[in-house]
């Protein structure tokens, strides 16, 4: 009895004190400290983007240091790994959106926000030049912005491959507005799919959910939609319970390359039980608005051409270049060699450049374009930022007193002597950084009915594991990995009513 009440006790005072600290949260979020203005005498440090990497960096950076601006055309921060989830309504977008000015107004001193896109940079006049690429437009609309340093964390485009018909035709799956759009596409096919008179041939063509690309973003996308069908749609709308299917296209002989043998076997054995279809060794080379054209190597090597009616298409075929930043590379001659994104050395210094950084998607530092990798190469730059500040500070300071004390004599001499002691001292103490070293935590996937698989780093070695209990860490990782504590308590209403009503099934 004594064991259970001192349990008891200890539960009533985590709630308290978890309740306590969530409130200090929100109202730290809330309340502000007054920010002091920029200095415009100090470097011009221009961020490209708002994206895991920009982000990263800006969470960290001791603004008052720099003249901060920061440009990009979407005026807040997205939490991408749970982006598939708002493709169904599972989560609502906005739940794990970020807005900038948010961020900004918690920093020491004022950052300037443009809502732009960068369209060029030119590397020798130190100037982005900036369009406003919103509905709304002013008499200005296209700008320079000069600058002193410069952070390129714009992110990548979807990759096509030239392949015909996939602009066109297909959704993508990396922006707010795309979720939105899968998800309108979804309940249309579906209401379409039961129009009166509709043919057989035509019904089973709309309910044909297509998603191409067998990476994590193919994979949580299928597992989701794949969900959605089987907890809500079919008991909203059973008439389409016999020719709802999800196909998932991948040209590697299997999905996940990434992930360790026996989680790629898990995940595979998981979707034929869910009875979502895998197509490996399966290239699209053309999309129709309502086909799309592939071809299957045959276990023999030969190939076989496949016509595949679909009703949705999702085009989940990874990363390419976006164009500012092949313009970029173009300008430089060191990056003649680079194909994949921006060369940087050890400190994201992008090659052939003295004082342009790259982070995230569009730099190409050997890691995988993941944002675990673009958090840590944000994170590493704003150390870096805040020592070289710090350094540069103290380097003046003692160069004037240098010429101060040269030209005194007496008490006033020893004074300064002790002075430029002390500040050698503090030198000595700013810690110098190191290169960047990236620290891999692990690989985590949804793959729809409630499991996910994780390929975490433990110790030197790598733990893999699949299914519901790895389920439940994936949600509790990524909702703890949210930007805020609002985000956080979003998300968790937003599981919290799918399971209780169901996912929202109407069109907007
Ligand atoms: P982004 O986060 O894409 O940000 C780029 C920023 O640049 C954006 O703000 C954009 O608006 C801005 N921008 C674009 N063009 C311009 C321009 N011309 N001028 C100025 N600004 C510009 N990774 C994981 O590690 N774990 C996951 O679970 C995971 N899940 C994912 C799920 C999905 C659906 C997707 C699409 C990706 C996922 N990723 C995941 C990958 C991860 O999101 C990316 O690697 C990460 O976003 C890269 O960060 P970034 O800062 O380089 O680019
Ligand atoms: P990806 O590059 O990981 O996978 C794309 C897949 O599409 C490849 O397997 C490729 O073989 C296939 N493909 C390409 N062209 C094709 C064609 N014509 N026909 C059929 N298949 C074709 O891309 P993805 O999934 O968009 O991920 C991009 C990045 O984001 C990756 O680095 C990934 O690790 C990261 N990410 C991580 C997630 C996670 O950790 N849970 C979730 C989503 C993305």
């Amino acid at each position: 009895r004594t064991t259970f009440r001192w349990l008891w006790r200890l539960t009533y005072l985590s709630a308290i004190g978890g309740i306590g600290y969530m409130g200090y949260q929100i109202y730290q979020l809330r309340t502000p400290e007054e920010q002091i203005e920029a200095d415009p005498t100090k470097k011009t440090l221009v961020i490209l983007g708002t994206g895991w990497g920009s982000i990263s960096l800006l969470k960290k950076l001791d603004t008052e240091n720099y003249n901060v601006i920061v440009i990009s055309p979407r005026n807040f921060f997205l939490f991408t790994p749970l982006l598939p989830s708002c493709t169904t309504g599972t989560i609502e977008h906005r739940s794990i959106m970020e807005p900038v000015r948010n961020i900004l107004r918690h920093k020491k001193a004022k950052v300037k926000y443009y809502e732009a896109e960068a369209t060029k940079i030119d590397y020798t006049r130190k100037v982005v030049v900036i369009n406003d690429e919103s509905e709304i437009k002013g008499d200005t609309s296209s700008t320079e912005v000069p600058f002193d340093m410069l952070v390129v964390g714009v992110g990548a485009e979807n990759a096509t491959f030239g392949i015909p018909g996939v602009r066109e035709h297909s959704c993508f799956l990396k922006e707010v507005g795309d979720a939105q759009q899968i998800r309108k596409r979804i309940m249309d096919c579906v209401e379409t799919a039961s129009f009166k008179d509709q043919s057989d041939e035509e019904r089973k063509r709309l309910l044909h959910m297509v998603v191409v690309g067998g990476g994590p973003t193919g994979v949580e996308f299928a597992g989701e939609l794949q969900d959605f069908f089987e907890q809500d749609l079919k008991k909203w709308i059973p008439e389409i319970v016999d020719n709802f299917h999800v196909t998932l296209v991948e040209a590697l002989p299997n999905v996940l390359p990434m992930f360790s043998k026996q989680l790629i076997d898990y995940t595979e054995k998981s979707f034929r039980e869910e009875s979502i279809t895998i197509r490996t060794k399966t290239m699209v080379k053309n999309v129709t608005d309502k086909t799309i054209e592939a071809e299957y190597t045959q276990p023999d090597g030969t190939k076989v051409k496949e016509i595949l009616p679909y009703g949705l298409l999702v085009w989940a075929t990874g990363n390419a270049l976006r164009p500012v930043v092949k313009d970029l590379m173009a300008q430089i001659p060191a990056q003649k060699d680079s194909r994949r994104g921006l060369a940087v050395n050890e400190y994201l210094v992008v090659n052939g450049t003295e004082n342009i950084w790259a982070v995230g998607d569009c730099a190409i530092a050997n890691y995988a374009p993941t944002a675990q990798v673009a958090s840590q190469e944000g994170a590493f730059l704003a150390r870096l930022f805040n020592s070289l500040a710090k350094t540069e500070t103290i380097n003046a300071k003692l160069a004037e007193l240098s010429v101060t004390q040269a030209k005194t004599s007496g008490e006033e001499r020893t004074r300064i002597f002790d002075e430029i002691k002390e500040l050698q001292r503090q030198l000595r103490r700013v810690k110098q950084i190191g290169p960047f070293e990236y620290s891999h935590q692990g690989s985590l996937a949804y793959i729809g009915h409630d499991k996910a698989v994780a390929d975490i780093s433990w110790l030197s070695g790598n733990i893999a594991s699949g299914g519901t209990i790895t389920y439940w860490f994936w949600k509790s990782a990524y909702v703890n990995m949210c930007f805020s504590t609002r985000n956080r308590l979003l998300v968790l209403v937003d599981w919290a009513k799918s399971y209780i009503f169901g996912r929202d099934v109407s069109r907007e």
